[in-house]
């Protein structure tokens, strides 16, 4: 192609290339002067702002922005800069024809002799608008979050609650199955004296042999009770503790119910290894274990209920595993077991809250893991703690 000789381009070629190139520039250019009156603007500008060319020229800067106080913004932030020679590249929200908001990235010059300042603007609503949306977006997004956490932890206090209440109502339970025998006891004693004294056959030693007998039951009840609070206090400290205390622990609680229930318990604590944990709470996670088992053996009415206890070491933790030949967990509710109100026992006095507060306990306060399988014989629970 051959080289135009710029040099000998005339005066007026050259003012109409330019002028050319100012009005088909796709960036918008204005200029303003001194007086803020917009006295130049191509047609990029026109297009963008809606106007035409002549309903422009001659009018105030301020026609283009939002409000007086945004105009008087602008000329702070950007008029001044721009007549003190400084960069300036600015976003910034302007009025169009038809009253809407546009938004332009605007860039000013100065030309010095004439105190005007070049423009030049792209308009960025479009980028504007999709951010706004985004952020409006995240913003609701994160009011739907935090109303959602709330109602989730609404819903853990309940189950917390509730998970209370059950222990209670077991605790509850186990204490009046505990006093039930040395109650009888009592009653029977003070009958006897009843008697004796009506046929006037009470030797004053047999009656102080008969108080005796009768405060030692009343000190048993209240030993119970002690237990009972005890075992259902949380753990504050983590402690050194093998599985087998543990376990023996929760047996003095369990033990009268299996008996009268003729469930038969093998245990084998040949790992003795100590675990650093919080023992009351594994406690009544074994405790849950056990009462599980049991009301499965004696639901499917098994003629000879055991549950088989038994620890060992793997991969770093040390299991304790509950086993029991009740036939195992129903298929159908097998992989929700842990979920709250999950139960089989609705119709009787489950609340399908046991198995979920036994995983939180492991999982979440010590750290460990609470599985279930099922084999021919029933289903198998094992506690796994770090060593
Ligand atoms: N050893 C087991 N053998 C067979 N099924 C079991 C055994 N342990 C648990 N399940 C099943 O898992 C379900 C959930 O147990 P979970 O302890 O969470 O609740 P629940 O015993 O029904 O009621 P809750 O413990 O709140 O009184 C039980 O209803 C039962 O169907
Ligand atoms: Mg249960």
């Amino acid at each position: 192609m051959a080289k135009v000789d710029e040099k000998n381009l005339s005066l007026k070629t050259k003012a109409e290339r330019f002028e050319q190139v100012f009005n088909n520039s796709g960036v918008g250019i204005f200029i303003v002067d001194k007086n803020r009156i917009i006295i130049e603007a191509n047609d990029a500008f026109c297009k963008i702002f809606g106007y035409e060319y002549d309903e422009i020229i001659g009018k105030l800067a301020l026609t283009l922005h939002l409000s007086y106080a945004a105009y008087v913004n602008f000329a702070q932030v950007a008029f001044n800069k721009v007549r003190e020679n400084q960069a300036l590249n600015l976003e910034y929200p302007f009025l169009n024809k038809n009253k809407d908001k546009i938004w332009l990235r605007i860039a000013g010059d100065p030309i010095p002799s004439n105190e005007q300042v070049l423009w030049t603007i792209t308009d960025i609503t479009k980028q504007k608008k999709a951010k706004e949306k985004i952020a409006h977006l995240n913003k609701s997004l994160q009011k739907e979050l935090n109303i959602q956490l709330q109602i989730l932890r609404k819903q853990d206090r309940q189950l917390q609650y509730q998970s209370r209440l059950v222990q209670m109502g077991e605790m509850l339970m186990m204490i009046a199955h505990q006093w039930r025998q040395p109650l009888g006891a009592i009653s029977a004693t003070t009958s006897y004296i009843a008697t004796k004294s009506i046929l006037k056959e009470l030797e004053e030693e047999a009656l102080l042999n008969e108080i005796q007998n009768i405060e030692e039951y009343v000190a048993h009840l209240s030993k119970t009770i002690d237990d009972f609070r005890d075992f259902f206090k949380a753990t504050k400290k983590k402690e050194y503790v093998s599985f087998e205390t543990i376990v023996k622990k929760t047996l003095n609680i369990a033990k009268p119910v299996l008996s009268t229930k003729n469930i038969v318990l093998s245990k084998d604590f040949s790992d003795g290894q100590k675990i650093y944990t919080y023992s009351n709470e594994i406690a009544q996670v074994i405790l849950n274990l056990l009462k599980n088992a049991e009301d499965a053996l004696c639901e499917k009415e098994i003629k000879d209920p055991q549950i088989w206890i038994r620890t060992y070491e793997k991969n770093n933790f040390i299991c304790l595993e509950i086993k029991d030949n009740a036939g195992g967990i129903e298929k159908s509710i097998f992989d929700t077991i842990f979920q709250p109100y999950v139960s089989t026992k609705l119709e009787k006095d489950g609340a399908g809250i046991g198995l979920w507060m036994s995983k939180t306990i492991v999982e979440e306060r010590c750290f460990g893991k609470l599985s279930a399988k099922n084999d021919e014989l029933g289903a198998i629970f094992t506690i796994s703690l770090p060593k």
